[in-house]
């Protein structure tokens, strides 16, 4: 049985003469959290960009749960399962965090006001936001707006969560925990594609690993083999380890 929830097939997307994604081709396993790695300018984002809908592709396919989503627009496909997290935190500056969390829960489940603010307790729980429901998004601190971050990404209940560098901006001690949320909602029974560069984070949180460069695909596998990879060495690990 194919237990792929994604399966992203020779994905090409092009800004201007700039190839940000060339033939990238990669299967997700359900249940699992796979982390994308590769430095700045590698095309990470362009890939959460086009499964999430908020890009077309300019050729290849994206399958999720066996159905092919390639094209159709974001609201669509978040509303199949997937969220997305962004690298730079996008909250409505004058809510709340349960407020944050209950619109993101309007719009990506589509159920009323009252739903879902009965809803949002919970998240703000996984999340490690419970303390901090009623803070303004404009007064928290960079680690509290990551964590909003995951929560409002998965007010829609994905089964999907993308999230795009969730370490960016925390301290290495703020890390553990951001990681054992992540873990936690993964045990929910979500998948997670992790996008991040920090070589601690993916040594630690995931099952695999795909290295991105300049748009294409240069690994990918098991930490401990892509880690020891002679490529991914060359390439990366003297600049990010
Ligand atoms: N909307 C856009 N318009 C033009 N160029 C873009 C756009 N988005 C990304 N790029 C370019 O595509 C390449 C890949 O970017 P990105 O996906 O953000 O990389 P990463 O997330 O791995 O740092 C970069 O060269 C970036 O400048
Ligand atoms: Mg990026």
């Amino acid at each position: 049985m194919d237990e792929s929830i994604l399966s992203i097939s020779g994905i090409s997307k092009r800004f201007g003469g700039l190839a940000a994604l060339h033939d990238v081709s990669f299967d997700l396993q359900a249940g699992q959290i796979m982390g994308l790695m590769g430095p700045n300018g590698a095309g990470k984002t362009t890939l959460v960009n086009v499964v999430c809908g908020f890009y077309k592709p300019d050729s290849g396919t994206i399958r999720f749960e066996g159905r092919d989503i390639t094209g159709l627009p974001a609201h669509k496909i978040c509303r199949l399962g997937i969220a997305r997290t962004y690298q730079i935190p996008q909250p409505f500056g004058d809510l709340t965090a349960l407020q944050n969390v209950a619109v993101a829960a309007m719009y990506g489940r589509g159920i009323g006001k009252s739903a879902a603010e009965n809803a949002a307790p919970d998240v703000l729980r996984t999340t490690d936001l419970s303390d901090k429901k009623d803070v303004l998004a404009r007064d928290m601190s960079t680690i509290t707006l990551k964590r909003l971050e995951v929560a409002r990404a998965l007010a829609s209940h994905p089964t999907l969560l993308l999230v795009d560098e969730p370490a960016a901006g925390l301290t290495e001690a703020e890390l553990p925990r951001m990681l054992e949320i992540l873990e936690s909602i993964r045990q929910t029974g979500t998948t997670i594609l992790l996008i991040e560069h920090v070589m601690k984070v993916m040594r630690e949180a995931v099952d695999t690993i795909l290295v991105m460069h300049q748009g294409e695909t240069l690994v990918s596998g098991r930490p401990d083999e892509v880690m020891n990879d002679t490529k991914v060495v060359e390439c990366y690990l003297g600049e990010y380890a």
